[in-house]
């Protein structure tokens, strides 16, 4: 069985002298692809280090929404470089956050267009980060309808079913993560219980976010995927061997590996 975990910030400090052991681990639980995101440029680079140093390990370039006020003058372009490494996949973080209040509204629309021209002109998906702000997203969407399908993920999907329909219209993926499996989460379980096999994928968005039952666990990892995984194959009527496949097949189509 192979797992793919989409979304991993393995650039995050708290893995910096523990990194060797957490692959070791991902390896082990069969997860064997991992895509290291990036949320600043600096970031973005690390996970381009990261990716170099590990079979199966990729990366995404971006500047997430909560950080865009933070860029330096050049960052943006530092990523539309960055984009163009052969272990760079993805583009993003991106996306929109209404929950907290780091960086104005209207600057994160203007980095999160440039952040979907950036994939269509390179032809990596972008991966949206959306807090509070599901139709601002679909929003954003919209003046590249004529560009559709775009290629895309809602990464640790927490919108209902009638958001998703929308965002796959677009062309997007619908990923996702450890809250799938909290007790509280019947809604989203539903949600996801209603999205094509097709259009599926599994990640950690470690280090935060544990899957039950290792809620408890810090930091999060990329071996934890495999208990999402397991709460999608239930709600889909699969088997874990199954949605594994099918999600893995799913990402390694959407990201071009083979
Ligand atoms: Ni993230």
């Amino acid at each position: 069985m192979e797992l793919f975990d989409t979304h991993a910030h393995l650039n995050a400090g708290q893995f910096e002298a523990i990194l060797p052991d957490v692959i070791q681990r991902a390896n082990d639980a069969g997860v064997t692809k991992v895509t290291v995101v990036g949320c600043t440029a600096e970031d973005s680079q690390t996970a381009i280090d990261i990716a170099e140093q590990y079979d199966g390990v990729f990366a995404s370039v971006g500047i997430q929404p909560n950080y865009v006020s933070e860029a330096n003058e050049g960052d943006y372009e530092k990523i539309v470089e960055l984009a163009k490494q052969p272990s760079v996949i993805a583009i993003g973080e991106t996306g929109l956050d209404r929950y907290w209040d780091r960086a104005p509204f209207e600057l994160q629309q203007e980095y999160f267009a440039k952040h979907i021209q950036l994939s269509i002109s390179t032809g990596k998906p972008f991966i949206v980060h959306m807090r509070e702000c599901g139709d601002d997203i679909l929003d954003s969407l919209k003046p590249f309808t004529g560009q559709t399908p775009l290629k895309g993920i809602m990464h640790s999907f927490t919108g209902d079913a009638e958001l998703a329909v929308k965002c796959m219209e677009f062309g997007l993926h619908i990923s996702f993560a450890g809250m799938l499996t909290y007790k509280k989460s019947d809604d989203l379980r539903a949600v996801a219980a209603t999205i094509p096999l097709d259009r599926l994928l599994v990640e950690t968005d470690c280090p935060y976010l544990s899957p039950h039952p290792k809620r408890d666990q810090r930091p999060n990892e990329p071996a934890l995927v495999r208990l999402t995984a397991e709460c999608l194959a239930e709600q889909k009527k699969v088997s874990l061997e199954e949605i594994a496949q099918i999600t893995t097949a799913n990402a390694c189509k959407l990201f071009g590996l083979s």
